[in-house]
């Protein structure tokens, strides 16, 4: 484009004022343009980091391709999880291990982890790395690199020493959080954070009632996160939201559902996410009467059902998911808030992030979609490490470490701010706190 810039400069005086911002400098100064293209490169060059991370984000998608139908036929057809087959809070997650794209058993090696939810979903590995890697050393088996998406995995020859992590479902406050899209919260239920609560998913099942076509946007998931934020602060005594389960967790989990799990078409290029595939999705069913249940472990991608196209500018990236956060902020700013219930209902009380972070990030940060991303990997690489050294790793840790550290390490802009000194002090105030913190 630049380049394109030159040439008009040089060539098409009285156009390029209007082509181009540079023209005028640059029939003056024949050699200004050449120079501010070299100074762009070089800046490029400096940061190369900052492409990976960077996608360009939200943009709506003009064209559709067959290719984008995702495959639930053969070794890909629906099964339902038997006895020993774990399943946990993440439809998204069980759906893949009913269809044969994660292994049946609901246990995920690290790499399988990121590059089936990019295949099936679309979710770009700038995300999914970090979500895969973070499983594996909070919450899974750093040693044979794996996790559960759900309860405990089975034992294995190292776990009987090092323990092969809680799986997703054990993870309160380190990955799973309350006010969920449709699970229940912690207290709330006894610690089963994993069962949809069929009123929860109600709630958003109607925001499209009387709608002529139905569609689960990320305006009426935003409508959504309104209700499950009181919700949980109008029943839950202990509700709190913690900096990564909370405040990015549990905000992803609902910007994912229009994000990933809508159909796309040559009629919706954009994608369009209705009534049934919603309700596959969430293992839903519909009796003719309207009433809901839910099947435990049944989420279904649909037959015919086509994912957002891939490649670095449409999967949903960081970028992407910071983008949604900006406008969900706006609408609940309570719930892009650090923060909790301080023992009993409606006293929901923010904490800045500036407390937290050492000052490296302010909750006002995160309205800026750049700063957003910086916090998202640099919470991982100042959080993990806390909660590895909170376990009895012994030799494991400087593997775990380095794991860490060369996985995250690429994706992370050199210019972000780092967070030195996690504070975590703030959490005492909360009771629902108690569980899950390094
Ligand atoms: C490696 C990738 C992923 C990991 C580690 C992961 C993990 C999780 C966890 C821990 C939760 C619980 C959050 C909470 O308690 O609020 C969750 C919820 C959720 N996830 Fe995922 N997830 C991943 C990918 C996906 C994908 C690809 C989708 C969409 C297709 C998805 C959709 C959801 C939704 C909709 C929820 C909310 C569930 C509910 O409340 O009913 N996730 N995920």
């Amino acid at each position: 484009m630049k380049l394109t810039c030159v040439v008009i400069g040089f060539v098409l005086t009285g156009l390029a004022h209007a082509l181009c911002p540079y023209a005028e400098q640059a029939l003056k100064d024949p050699q200004f343009l050449i120079r501010h293209v070299e100074e762009q490169n070089t800046a490029k060059e400096d940061t190369p980091k900052e492409k990976r991370q960077s996608g360009p984000g939200n943009i709506p998608f003009t064209t559709f391709n067959q290719n984008q139908l995702v495959d639930v036929t053969g070794s890909h057809a629906w099964v339902a999880p038997g006895p020993n087959d774990i399943r946990g809070p993440c439809p998204g997650l069980n759906a893949l291990a009913n269809h044969g794209y994660f292994p049946h058993n609901g246990v995920v090696s690290l790499p399988v982890g990121a590059s089936a939810t990019e295949q099936v979903y679309g979710l770009a590995s700038s995300f999914g790395v970090p979500l895969t890697v973070y499983a594996t050393l909070v919450d899974g088996d750093v040693v044979g690199d794996t996790w559960s998406i759900g309860g405990k995995q089975p034992q294995t020859l190292t776990s009987p020493i090092l323990g092969a992590g809680d799986g997703l479902s054990g993870s309160h406050n380190k990955y799973e959080s309350d006010s969920s899209v449709s699970r229940g919260d912690y207290y709330l239920y006894n610690g089963d954070v994993s069962s949809v609560r069929v009123e929860k998913f109600k709630s958003l099942y109607d925001l499209q009632k009387n709608v002529a076509v139905p569609n689960y946007n990320l305006d009426v998931l935003i409508q959504h996160r309104q209700y499950t934020f009181t919700n949980s602060e109008s029943t839950n005594p202990y509700f709190f939201s913690a900096p990564f389960a909370g405040l990015a967790v549990a905000n992803a989990a609902h910007t994912f559902v229009p994000a990933l799990m809508s159909n796309h078409s040559a009629e919706y290029p954009n994608g369009i996410l209705d009534k049934e595939t919603l309700k596959s999705f969430f293992a839903i069913t519909e009796a003719p009467d309207g009433t809901l249940s839910w099947t435990p472990g049944h989420e279904r991608i649909p037959d015919n059902w086509y994912r957002r196209p891939l490649g670095a500018i449409n999967e949903y990236s960081p970028v992407s998911f910071a983008q949604d956060f900006v406008q969900l902020a706006a609408a609940v700013p309570d719930a892009a808030t650090v923060g909790g219930n301080t023992g009993t209902v409606n006293s929901f009380t923010g904490v800045d992030l500036g407390d937290i972070t050492g000052g490296a990030y302010r909750t006002t940060d995160l309205l800026n979609p750049t700063k957003f991303v910086c916090y998202f990997y640099q919470l991982t690489l100042a959080l993990v490490p806390d909660f590895l050294r909170s376990e009895a790793l012994g030799s494991a840790l400087a593997g775990a470490l380095n794991l860490l550290q060369t996985e995250i390490d690429s994706f992370v802009d050199p210019s972000c701010a780092k967070i030195a000194n996690y504070n975590d002090t703030f959490a005492a105030q909360f009771p629902g706190a108690a569980v899950g913190q390094p």
